[in-house]
């Protein structure tokens, strides 16, 4: 019988998952089926016990369900453990194991798709929720000269800190602050790991963080430049070079390293991330 597996999230319909699994399998020659499931909001876990009842084998999560996920998994890898955030899930006789597949996603995106090497860069992460938490550990591995958390609520960030600055071995170059008291600085990286996007806004942060040759990272993507690209992107001259990212790579990035945990092969991405730009 053909494996099953899902993306699970709320809205659904315009999730590029299962395009991207369904390339995976054919590129490998896997045996799979995947689908999108949209939970209802306060149903995520039955929706999830119906299709682990169903036969299903595994799920990514998405927005907004990874603390859930987080929650309901019996077992959790330890770089789901310190994001406390799941986006997938792998289902055994034996229960529901969680891992977080995005910090390895967007690692692999920024150093093998863009080139961006991050040892001694100052790197800029906006943004204090799920998405952040999943990527800080990841990000202070790769040894950025700095590593600055900023959010919205300057309190969220400066919790965030503390909780990870206990988890890394040395934290000096680790830091939090509010929006406002980012005016000044410039960064060689500025992720964009805030929701925004998804009101079609951009996070209000002061003009002129990206440094030239800089680049600036959605973790979101669309059909269209994100409205936090478009901001960067409307105030940078062109002198400045700064390069610009959306997070289509990372979301394959962070699929091909689910497909290797469920399947134990890893696809090939640079060629179903090229399909994907071209379409
Ligand atoms: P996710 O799992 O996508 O990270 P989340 O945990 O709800 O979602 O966190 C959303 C993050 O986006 C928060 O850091 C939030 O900032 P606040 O803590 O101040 O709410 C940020 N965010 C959402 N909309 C934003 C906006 N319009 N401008 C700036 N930050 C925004």
């Amino acid at each position: 019988m053909t494996d099953r597996y899902a993306v699970i999230g709320n809205p659904i319909a315009h999730s590029k998952s299962p395009q991207i699994h369904a390339a995976f399998a054919k590129q490998t020659g896997e045996d799979m089926a995947y689908e999108a499931l949209l939970a209802p909001l306060d149903g995520f876990e039955n929706t999830v016990r119906n299709f682990i009842a169903a036969g299903g084998r595994g799920m990514n999560v998405t927005v907004p369900f990874k603390l859930d996920a987080w929650r309901i998994a019996t077992t959790r890898s330890p770089r789901a453990e310190a994001a406390k955030a799941v986006n997938m899930l792998v289902f055994t006789p034996s229960g529901i194991h969680g891992d977080n597949t995005d910090g390895a996603g967007l690692i692999a995106d920024l150093k093998h798709n863009l080139k961006m090497v991050l040892k001694d860069k100052r790197v800029l992460l906006l943004g204090a929720g799920g998405a952040a938490r999943g990527v800080i550990l990841p990000l202070l591995l790769e040894q950025p000269a700095t590593l600055t958390v900023a959010n919205r609520t300057t309190e969220k960030a400066h919790q965030l800190h503390a909780e990870f600055a206990q988890l890394t071995q040395d934290a000096t170059n680790f830091s939090a602050c509010g929006f406002k008291e980012l005016a000044g600085q410039q960064f060689d990286v500025v992720i964009n790991a805030t929701s925004a996007s998804l009101s079609d806004a951009a996070p209000e942060v002061p003009a002129g963080l990206c440094a030239p040759y800089g680049l600036a990272y959605d973790m979101m993507y669309g059909e269209t430049l994100t409205p936090f690209l478009k901001a960067i992107q409307k105030e940078s001259g062109p002198g400045q070079n700064t390069q610009l990212s959306d997070g289509l790579g990372m979301l394959i990035e962070q699929a091909a390293e689910s497909f290797l945990l469920w399947r134990g092969v890893r696809p090939q991405t640079s060629p179903v991330l090229s399909v994907f730009r071209n379409t």
